[in-house]
């Protein structure tokens, strides 16, 4: 569409209504909840399973949804908003808006151009992305994409110290500007939708580009040694096994020939399953990480106080509410419902993100509101990027700050700070 970096939500609503004259439409649904209809007729059932699905009956994404709209906003008349600023600067950096990416795994699955696509979205937009664990390309490769925007790496804990030592020197390395832990992922949620296809897209080689690029994960993979696991269902040799096995060797970094020469992927694949989670993290462990890097750290996955207030004593830098958007525990609380306390707990200079069900402006105004330093959107960008690419998560950022800014002017606040001290009503 070749628009300004910065494009404001009366530009952008004149922009969509002049193109209409012509009969061209949005590329994507303004609508971010109704992007996902639209997102699963251009996804495989596999990829529509892992990324639209949830932990078990699904009720954890439902409360996110719901929690948001527990809270109404109260506009505020004749406040001359002809000027709006929605910047926000926290841990000694500025952002032109409270809105990052969150991490989502496996974007392969969506678009072949994956995490580049979604990096040059950000670029042109300003909008900060946190690199997941579990990409489909390997950071080095991503962050030249967006020189100017910043970039965070979230890290999965896995079962050796020294991979996750090394995966936090390469984001160092690679210009990100803070390490975010994952917590609540110790072991993967009961994910019926994925469950049902007998799918885990780990398995055929997908979404492990941060390891296999990764000098201590190749370590791991030569001295890999087969557990011998009673519990595993025979090894069968059937169509499916064949098709799973030559994609896992085309997408395995080096050519089909050789890896299906030397095995490696699959070895691979095996020393992934062996050390992805670690049930056993706990508080103590986040010393190692604090030794490792002088980035800040922010724990991703926080939903109590008690919890809120050992990040704080444990010497962290921030935190991010988020139930991983429900797909951990099903039936647990919602994000934007454990905001409040958390924010009463950690006080108003502790950085506080927001993740899970946020779908418009005024879900990221509510959060504010109720304490939130800025707010982190997931699906609704991987929805885009299946549509259109690049464009189509470009669309999903414009369209969502437009609408933020919007929600902001016609309630009568001009800036961020202002939206901070609005009180919601709730019954
Ligand atoms: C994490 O990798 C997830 O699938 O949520």
């Amino acid at each position: 569409m070749g628009q300004p970096k910065s494009l404001s939500a009366i530009d952008r609503q004149k922009w969509i209504y002049l193109s209409g004259i012509s009969g061209q439409k949005p590329i994507i649904p303004t609508d971010l909840s109704a992007l996902e209809e639209l997102a699963k007729r251009h996804l495989s059932p596999e990829a529509y399973a892992y990324i639209a699905g949830g932990a078990g009956q699904g009720q954890t994404i439902k409360n996110n949804r719901a929690g948001f709209g527990k809270w109404r906003i109260r506009p505020s008349m004749l406040n001359d908003v002809s000027e709006v600023n929605m910047r926000i600067s926290f841990l000694g950096k500025h952002y032109d808006a409270p809105l990052f990416l969150s991490p989502v795994g496996v974007l392969e699955m969506a678009h072949k151009d994956a995490d580049r696509a979604v990096a040059r979205a950000c670029e042109r937009t300003g909008t900060p992305y946190i690199f997941s664990n579990q990409a489909s390309v390997a950071m080095e490769e991503v962050a030249p994409l967006m020189p100017n925007t910043p970039k965070w790496f979230q890290v999965y804990w896995s079962r050796s110290n020294d991979l996750v030592a090394s995966l936090v020197g390469r984001a160092e390395d690679s210009g990100c500007s803070a390490i975010v832990v994952t917590l609540d992922t110790t072991m993967l949620g009961w994910r019926i939708q994925d469950l049902d296809l007998a799918y885990l897209p780990f398995l055929a080689g997908k979404g492990i580009a941060q390891y296999t690029s990764d000098p201590v994960f190749q370590r791991l993979v030569d001295g890999y040694v087969e557990e011998l696991d009673q519990d595993q269902p025979p090894r069968r040799l059937t169509g499916q096994t064949i098709k799973t096995l030559l994609s896992l060797m085309k997408t395995y970094p080096g050519t089909f020939w050789n890896n299906l020469r030397s095995g490696r992927p699959l070895k691979a694949v095996r020393t992934f399953t062996q050390i992805y989670t670690n049930p056993a993290l706990n508080w103590e462990d986040l010393s190692f990480l604090r030794k490792q890097t002088q980035l800040p750290i922010l724990l991703k996955g926080i939903l109590s106080s008690q919890d809120a207030q050992k990040a704080v004593d444990y010497g962290m830098d921030g935190i991010i509410v988020s139930n991983h958007g429900g797909r951990q525990v099903d039936g647990a609380v919602s994000s934007i419902e454990m905001l409040p306390e958390v924010r009463d707990t950690v006080g108003p200079e502790f950085p506080v993100l927001l993740d899970s069900g946020v779908r418009c402006g005024a879900d990221m105004y509510k959060a504010i509101a109720l304490g939130a330093t800025a707010v982190c959107i997931g699906r609704p960008y991987a929805y885009g990027l299946a549509i259109a690419g690049e464009k189509g998560v470009e669309a999903v950022i414009r369209n969502i700050l437009a609408d933020f800014e919007l929600t902001m002017r016609l309630s009568g606040k001009r800036s961020v700070q202002e939206i901070i001290s609005d009180k919601l009503v709730t019954d």
